[in-house]
């Protein structure tokens, strides 16, 4: 376990997809920050998250190298996935083993010490911190949607494999509180990147990338400049998730329902 570990990411350079330099010099990344990255599909939104999960060494198709606390990652980091500090979740992610939630947290466990039911019950916590679908012990794996798939994978890299970088690639599509999500890793000071079509999160991160043809186009640092709309997006965020979750359980929505978008303001 990484437990006094602390990582500093750095990516250099690489192509875009016509072979042109990429025009940033280099992008650093520090426990705590966030960032986004957007762009249209096949912009190469995902190339860069893998460029960083595969820590490439100008040996993927963008010819980007990834730093770890600036010099080139050891060939054990590279190589072995208990040694690498990265965790990649994505829309796709699910895990095929045919475990109850309970035996997979174990499995993760290393070190079998006498928390280790503590520690399984608190991460199953966290994850139904992030999912209005419970999480419970003795559900398999392999039932588990893709909402709670990815809240536990979440609470999983947090609590247990102590993950220093997560990348999230697209993970927003319904089931997961994302407030309590991109809180939860500020409080432990994670590395995160947010693959993201989500206006909410692109807001909220402290950075965000803008891809184009393959290529990083642009790092925005909006610093504060659109707190106004955030707030209001996270009312919006709100208001949705509260109506899905009365749906999920089957109430009637209300007339007096307060409604935060008939309060909005229009920015042009
Ligand atoms: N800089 C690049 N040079 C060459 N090919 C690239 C580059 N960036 C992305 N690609 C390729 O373009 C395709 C689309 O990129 P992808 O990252 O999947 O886009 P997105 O996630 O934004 O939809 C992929 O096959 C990817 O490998
Ligand atoms: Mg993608």
């Amino acid at each position: 376990m990484n437990i006094d570990l602390t990582y500093e990411l750095t990516i250099l350079p690489g192509r875009d997809r016509a072979g042109n330099p990429e025009g940033f010099d280099r992008i650093v990344l520090r426990p705590g920050d966030t960032l986004s990255i957007v762009g249209p599909t096949g912009s190469g939104k995902s190339a860069l998250i893998n460029d960083i999960e595969v820590l490439a060494q100008d040996d993927t198709a963008t010819g980007r190298s990834i730093l770890v606390n600036g010099a080139e990652p050891p060939e054990e980091m590279v190589r072995d996935p208990a040694k690498k500090p990265i965790a990649l979740i994505t829309q796709n992610t699910r895990v095929i083993a045919d475990l109850t939630v309970t035996r997979f947290l174990a499995l993760h466990i290393r070190a079998r010490d006498t928390d280790a039911e503590e520690l399984i019950a608190k991460t199953i916590a966290l994850a139904n911190e992030f999912t209005g679908e419970k999480v419970a012990a003795g559900m398999r794996m392999t039932s588990l949607s893709g909402g709670q798939t990815r809240s536990l994978l979440i609470a999983d890299a947090i609590l247990i494999g102590q993950t220093p970088i997560l990348l999230l690639d697209e993970i927003e599509n319904a089931g997961i509180n994302k407030e309590r999500v991109i809180a939860c890793l500020r409080d432990f000071r994670k590395i995160v990147i947010f693959v993201t079509h989500d206006p909410y999160i692109a807001l909220i991160t402290d950075r965000r990338i803008v891809m184009k043809n393959g290529a990083v186009e642009c790092v925005l640092e909006p610093q504060g400049r659109e707190s106004a709309i955030l707030s209001k997006l996270s009312d919006m965020d709100s208001f949705l998730w509260n109506i899905r979750e009365k749906i999920r359980s089957g109430e009637v929505i209300a007339e007096s329902t307060r409604n935060p978008i008939k309060k909005m303001v229009i920015f042009a």
